[in-house]
Parts: C-alpha cells; structure tokens; sequence
C-alpha cells in the first residue's frame, strides 16, 4: 500500500459511499470503521448492537424440504470462513475449508515460541518468545456486546477482562520534557475546560444558550467534573492527580489529549473489554477442532473458482473440489485477482475494498518492570510519535517474564513500517519507547517479533473498507468477511457476516438442494 492510493470511488448509490480520509478521521479516535457505519444509520442498529435473531441451520430444517445437506466449499479459514463451516456444520453440510497459509486463523493470530514469519517481501523472523509468552498480532480485544462473546461460551472459550484505558499509564508528545501519568492529564483537561466554561457561564456568555434556572445546575456540575476550588478555578486536585500544583493551560493543551480521552467512549472501545484466556487463536482453535480438522485442507491457495450450471468448482495448490455452494471469505482485494468467470459485477465490488494498514510489535521482557517500577497494570500509553502506543499486558500479572506491545499504529506510519526490516522497525520501538520507560525499555528485552499486516502472505492488509454490508451470491458463490457489515475490523464483524451469509445459503440449498 502506499500513499498515493485513491479515495474509495462511490458504489454505484448502492451502498453507503466510503472515503479512505472518513474513515481516517474514524480511525483517529481508534472508533474502527463501525462507528462510522453505526453512526452514519446506514444499516439500523444503533452503536453496540449486533443483530441477535440469528437461528442456526438444523437438521431438522431439511426433514419438510426433502432435501439433505449439500456440499460447500469455503475459501478462508479465518474467522468467516471457519464461522460459515462451524454454522453450517451444525445442519450437517458437509463442508470443506480450503486455506492458502499453513494455519488456521487468518488474522486471528497469536504468536507464540517457535512460530516463523515470513512477510511477501521475504522478511523472515523466528519468534524465541518463552513458555506461556504470546502476542496477538491481529485482534486483542473484544466488547462485551459483541458477538464474539457468545461463540466464547459456546466454543467454552474461556475469557478475562482486557484493560484498555488506565490513569497510571502515560501521555508522552514530543517536545514534553517528561511522560505525564494519563490520570493527571485527564484531571488537568478537565479542570481547566471546567473552569473555562464555568467562567463563561458565571461572565454571562451562555446567558441565551443556559436559561437562569439552569445556570446554578451547571456549575455544579462544572465544580465536580473539574474538581474545581471555591472559586470555581482550577488549582490542581489532591485526589485526582495529587499534591503538585498542575501545569499551566498552554502546556496541558498541549498533551492533544482529545484522542487519548474519548477512544473508550465509543461503544467498540468502552470497557470492560474482554480476551481469550491463553491467546487470541484459542477462538479459532476451538472452531477448527469443532468442524473438524479433516474438513481443513491447508496450504491450498486458491487458483480458480468457476461457478458451474448446479455447482462450483475451485481449482486449489491440493487439488480440485467441487461443491453444490461455495462461501468465499478470502480478502477481496485479492479474490479479486483470483482467474474464473465470476462476473465483472462482482469484480468490480471486489476491487472497490480498499486495504487499510496496521501494524503491532510484541516486545518480550525477562521481569515486568512496568508493574514492577512503573506500577502500570494493563492499559494504554499514548504518545505521537510513530508507535503510537504502547499496550501493558491484561494477564500474567506478577509472573516473571511478560510482553508487551510495543507499537500499534495504522495508515501511513503503518505501511513506513512496513517498508522497513524488523530489525529497523525494532530499533525504532526501543528509541521511542526509551523516551517514556528509560534505559530499561531497551536493557531488559529478550525478543521482539513485528506485524506489518501488509505484508502478511494471502491477507495484504490489516482490514479493508468495503461495502459495509452484504453483497452477492454471484451464481453459487456466496461471500463473508468482515467488510460486508458495520463491523469492520472486528471479529464479531466476521462472526455476523457468516450468520448472514449461512442464513441466505441455507434458505436457498431448502429450495434448490
Ligand atoms: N478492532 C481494532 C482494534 O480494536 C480496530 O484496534
């Protein structure tokens, strides 16, 4: 991907046109692409809501049809992929998964000790990560409306809380002399804005907006959200961020704490959230093991899907299945380059999904000094400068070793990082985090591994921006993936797609077999 990549052209007033600089700006306060949709009401739900009528197909469906279950070929193991088999599974289809890398998952991926990565540009790295150390490469987190939660209990997944906002945690901008503790910017921001407005009020100038009667009401309020004094002015606050004076207005505008403050507002990021105790990939582990692992055929890389008069036929690197239905839940911007006669309608869907970049870097550590020094248990430090952030573990809590996130970063300093070898992408995760963590950032690593997810073999891209709602069956291709809900980038995204695309496929194989 490169920054020269076009806005996404309008889809023909179908579906709810999306440009690569909205979602951006969505992106910026770490919304995902969904609130967008959510907000924007293109599809009815409200923020944090999932369509929960959803009945799976059953065995008994068939019995008033005569018809049994069909055969069906998905193309993907990821998250969809593996949803439509485990969905369809459950009326007895007899489904084959067909997946192009040699495990399970797609960008559900936990890497552990012993795990090889290799990038399309040939970047090779061996994660050394010791027992028990693991890091989510792709998804880490989970809200608790979602319904990723209930294939958790399903699945007997077992979950822990994931902390995704701590005051402990630090804001560092460059330019700041010093890490501020995100608790004493967020009392500091509030404060001030608290006295500003409150000054406001009490000089006249929301005389017309706040009738009199209200006047008192809002002060009040204003006094408690800022911790203000008897003055209604802001002098720091004892409880909030402690006995030092705060610093002035102009340095605490500085911190640009707007995004820092409101990511969890929204509803994909409010917490608590959740992980899978043990790894991300636990979810689609226990998928593959509940479908079967004979139904998955890996390292069969897609090389034609032909839709036939009453069926499909996929040629694949293992062979040639033919099926009555195929769900495809690959990328689509590289379904899209896949030889076969699905239709230029199709295609042209296809290629209007536009990649979006992201990348992550787990650094592994011998002891955890940042519970151990800098009392930061879980949660998020901000700052602007490349890494972005820095993600403390929500789990292993006062065990030896621990890993850490070292970066997670989107859009174009994402695909920088991309361009780079590991060993230079590392060395700009120690610089940077050196200058909020100290000399111990870069003395106690033991290993780092990095995810540049444009660059991760058959997936090229973090996610992709696409319709935002169902699109399809092309003959007796069907499709799934996150980009065709409001949940972009996310797994329950996936999970919804599936239950949709199971529904439709299923309705059809009563009528027609
Ligand atoms: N779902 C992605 C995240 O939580 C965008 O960061």
């Amino acid at each position: 991907m490169n920054d020269a990549k076009p806005d996404a052209p309008e889809n023909d007033g179908k579906a709810t046109p999306v440009t690569r600089r909205t979602l951006l700006v969505s992106l910026g306060a770490l919304g995902g692409a969904g609130a967008m949709y959510a907000a924007m009401g293109a599809l009815g739900l409200a923020p944090g809501e999932q369509r929960t009528n959803y009945t799976p197909p059953q065995p008994a469906d068939f019995a008033l049809s005569g018809r049994s279950a069909a055969k069906v070929v998905i193309l993907g193991a990821g998250v969809a992929g593996l949803a439509c088999a485990y969905e369809l599974g459950k009326a007895g289809y007899d489904c084959t998964v067909l997946e192009a890398a040699d495990r399970v998952g797609g960008r559900n991926l936990t890497i552990r000790g012993g795990d090889t990565l290799t990038e399309t540009t040939g970047e090779r790295q061996q994660a050394t990560f010791g027992e028990g150390v693991y890091f989510n490469a792709g998804p880490a987190r989970i809200a608790q409306w979602m319904v990723t939660l209930d294939y958790c209990r399903e699945l007997g997944v077992p979950i822990e809380p994931f902390i995704n906002g701590n005051a402990s945690a630090y804001i560092y901008n460059t330019g700041m002399t010093a890490p501020v503790r995100f608790g004493a910017a967020r009392a500091d921001t509030y404060g001030y804005l608290s006295e500003l407005l409150a000054k406001a009020t009490s000089q006249g100038a929301l005389d017309e907006a706040v009738p009199e009667a209200d006047r008192q009401v809002l002060l009040d309020l204003l006094r408690q959200f800022g911790d203000l004094g008897e003055k209604l002015t802001y002098e720091g606050s004892v409880l909030r961020r402690g006995e030092d004076a705060p610093p002035p207005l102009r340095e605490v505008l500085g911190y640009n704490l707007g995004p820092a403050l409101t990511y969890d507002l929204t509803t994909e990021q409010a917490m608590p959230m959740f992980q899978p105790v043990g790894g991300m990939d636990t979810i689609v582990t226990a998928l593959a093991d509940t479908i079967g692992r004979d139904r998955i055929t890996l390292s069969a890389a897609v090389t034609k899907i032909t839709n036939l008069p009453d069926g499909v036929e996929i040629t694949h690197q293992k062979g040639v299945t033919r099926a009555a239905y195929c769900v495809a839940a690959l990328p689509p911007h590289l379904m899209a380059k896949i030889p076969g006669n699905l239709t230029p309608a199709t295609l042209t869907q296809l290629r209007q999904a536009i990649p979006f970049s992201a990348g992550k870097i787990g650094l592994e550590y011998g002891r955890r000094w940042w519970e151990l020094e800098d009392r930061i248990y879980g949660g998020i430090t901000e700052t602007d400068q490349e890494i972005a952030r820095i993600w403390y573990p929500s789990h292993g809590f006062h065990t030896q070793r621990g890993l850490l996130l070292g970066y997670y970063n989107f859009a174009e300093q994402a695909e920088s990082l991309a361009r780079l070898k590991h060993p230079e992408r590392l060395e700009k995760a120690l610089t940077q985090g050196e200058r909020i963590h100290g000399p111990k950032y870069r003395k106690d690593l033991l290993a780092g591994v990095s995810m540049a997810w444009d660059n991760r073999p058959h997936i090229e891209g973090a996610w992709v921006i696409g319709p935002g709602q169902p699109m399809g069956p092309d003959g007796r291709v069907y499709f799934a993936g996150d980009w065709l809900t409001h949940l972009i980038a996310w797994q329950a995204g996936a999970f919804e797609s599936a239950r949709q695309t199971v529904t439709t496929l299923h309705q059809r194989a009563l009528k027609e077999g």
